[in-house]
């Protein structure tokens, strides 16, 4: 790849940039001796094997092995390109790059989300003056107190209105200059039909901002204020704006979730609102989509592994169904959560218009875990007559099956049995069949994953790690040629690397894993880099000794194969030879 901004640039934004506040953003990190560690953004994990090394600056999973830097980092997470990920750091650190030297295909592709950015910026600009302006800016406020909001919420949420008019916004981002072309592109424009020109997608509308979790707007929502349809409407799929992994009020609910591990999760916009005006501020909406995987990722970057999910839906049948979907969206994310059912006939909004927020505090303490919310449901659903019995058991059999903690399990299971008034046995059956079912999962690609290295190789890496952590033996190291005796050549390119570097001034582990473009590589150095192991002179000489004595020997016992095997095709020429380097090695030994 050629680099196209100035090396100076890049590494004096790498040392702007701390990798623990960065990763931090996205991945809730606890202290842990010298390192932090976290669940794996790159993988579905439970518990933590993500590290990050505040001093080398680079990341490391156990897990799923993917490691790097603070560049390799946000490449991997927000998917861009490397140049990409330098801007994006750059910007947050105020250092300006100069950008003559991008190619024009790299200027076009970096700026289109800057660009794209910028007009959502724009936009909500204007969606707020429209808001404070006129008669129609006076009936939105009015619509939004009359919905409860105050103004701190509004201004908060940066929330606006879309006046009545088919070029209201056009007309505004033409007089800001802003290219037709680009302003299609953020979905807030739409194609008239007859191919001649475009019209506002937002009309007549209050206008609810989405942001990233960097308060960066991402797209729109807008409600209509009387009974038209359809009531909401969002941005399209843009560049920017990706459904599946927005979660509206995030950019205000990020801190409270981190602080208490916690995080309510509501359907409707209006919803997430009124939690956060009545302090519940830990909450985010989905926007109209069912929850994702993805959603589910970016809250547990929030809340942590220990933490969990409420999630609060209407006690009618389809809030039931959207539960139940969740729970299984949230077994697949790894991460718990809790089901908050509503009194019939209440959203959110509603109940803490009604009843207040201590009373849904109260009632959120009783949030029931995802197998009680189940078995409740299912109870609920087929009644208790023997054949409601009988389904109710086959409802729920694989969500206890699924159910790791062998001890959980058999109470729940003990639990359903009481409830039901028929034999535990007669449950675990069904249970053990369904688990039989769904075995395969996992356990063998485990096994694969951590399967350790040869020995031989365990050394080598051994080497690398110590050229790492103590590049005091680095010289010794070139003295005794010991990677010319590597056998694996990855390990032993990491090494040449390492020995490159050393002879520059100033070297970092971080700097290393920036010339590395090879992912395997650079996993694997961030891993060795990344160890706690104590190093100290003595132990590395003897890992030297080790690694040589070892080496010798697999050279002796080929020679030895090879003199049986010259001796055995009577190749006499070959004999000959290797007896003189049998002679040889014994000399100097
Ligand atoms: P209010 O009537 O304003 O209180 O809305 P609500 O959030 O209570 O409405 P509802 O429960 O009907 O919808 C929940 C969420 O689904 C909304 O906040 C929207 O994100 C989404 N939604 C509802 N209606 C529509 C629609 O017509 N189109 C789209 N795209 N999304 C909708
Ligand atoms: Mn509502």
């Amino acid at each position: 790849m050629a680099r196209t901004i100035p090396e100076e640039t890049i590494s004096r934004i790498k040392n702007a940039a701390n990798i623990v506040d960065i990763i931090s953003d996205s991945v809730a990190l606890k202290k842990s001796g010298l390192n932090y560690l976290g669940l794996c953004p790159f993988h579905t994990e439970k518990t933590p094997s993500f590290t990050v090394s505040p001093d080398k600056q680079i990341f490391y999973c156990f897990g799923c092995h993917t490691g790097g830097n603070v560049f390799s980092f946000i490449m991997q997470h927000e998917g861009l390109a490397f140049p990409e990920a330098v801007r994006a750091l750059g910007k947050k650190y105020g250092i300006e790059i100069p950008d003559e030297r991008m190619t024009p295909g790299q200027k076009r592709h970096y700026s289109e989300r800057e660009k794209l950015f910028r007009v959502n910026e724009l936009a909500m600009s204007f969606f707020r003056e429209s808001f404070h302006k006129g008669a129609t800016g006076q009936r939105a406020k009015a619509y939004l107190v009359g919905r409860g909001m105050t103004q701190k919420i509004i201004d908060e949420h940066q929330l606006g209105y879309a006046p009545n008019r088919w070029d209201g916004l056009l007309r505004y981002m033409g007089q800001k200059r802003v290219p037709l072309e680009v302003l299609a592109k953020s979905g807030l424009i739409i194609p008239r039909k007859n191919n001649s020109g475009y019209y506002d997608r937002f009309r007549d509308r209050i206008i609810f901002p989405i942001f990233d979790l960097n308060r960066q707007v991402v797209g729109f929502g807008g409600r209509v204020m009387g009974d038209d349809m359809p009531k909401y409407l969002n941005s399209p799929e843009t560049p920017l704006y990706n459904k599946r992994r927005s979660l509206y009020g995030i950019q205000e609910a990020k801190q409270e979730a981190r602080k208490t591990s916690v995080i309510y999760l509501v359907e409707g916009y209006f919803d997430a609102l009124a939690m956060h005006l009545y302090g519940i501020r830990n909450t985010v909406a989905t926007l109209g989509t069912a929850l994702t995987v993805e959603h589910v990722q970016l809250i547990k970057g929030l809340v942590g592994p220990s933490g969990y999910a409420i999630l609060v839906y209407d006690s009618d049948q389809a809030g039931i169904n959207a539960a139940k979907r969740s729970i299984s969206i949230f077994e697949q994310g790894m991460l718990d959560a809790r089901i908050l059912v509503l009194p019939e006939g209440y959203d959110p909004d509603d109940f803490l218009k009604e009843q207040g927020p201590e009373s849904f505090l109260k009632v959120s303490k009783k949030a029931l875990g995802m197998v009680p919310f189940l078995i409740d449901s299912a109870i609920e659903r087929h009644g208790l007559s023997v054949e409601g019995k009988v389904k109710v058991v086959a409802a729920l059999k694989d969500a206890l099956a699924a159910i790791e903690d062998t001890i959980a399990r058999a109470l729940y299971i003990k639990k359903l049995a009481e409830r039901l008034d028929i034999d535990e046995t007669a449950i675990m059956d069904h249970v053990r069949q369904a688990m039989q079912r769904t075995d395969p999962r996992g356990t063998k690609d485990h096994a694969d994953r951590f399967r350790p290295h040869d020995s031989g190789s365990r050394m080598e890496q051994q080497i690398v790690a110590m050229m790492l952590r103590y590049p005091v033996m680095i010289p010794e190291i070139v003295g005794r040629n010991i990677l010319d005796y590597f056998e694996d050549n990855q390990l032993k390119t990491i090494g040449q690397m390492i020995i490159n570097q050393a002879r520059e001034e100033e070297h970092s582990v971080a700097d290393l894993v920036s010339l590395i473009e090879n992912h395997k590589y650079r996993n694997l150095l961030a891993k060795l880099a990344m160890g706690e192991q104590h190093w100290d002179r003595q132990g590395c000489e003897r890992l030297l000794d080790q690694f040589a004595t070892r080496h010798r020997k697999q050279l002796k016992n080929d020679l030895q194969r090879q003199i049986e095997a010259a001796e055995k095709n009577k190749d006499m020429d070959l004999l000959l030879k290797l007896l003189a380097q049998k002679q040889n090695q014994a000399v100097k030994n």
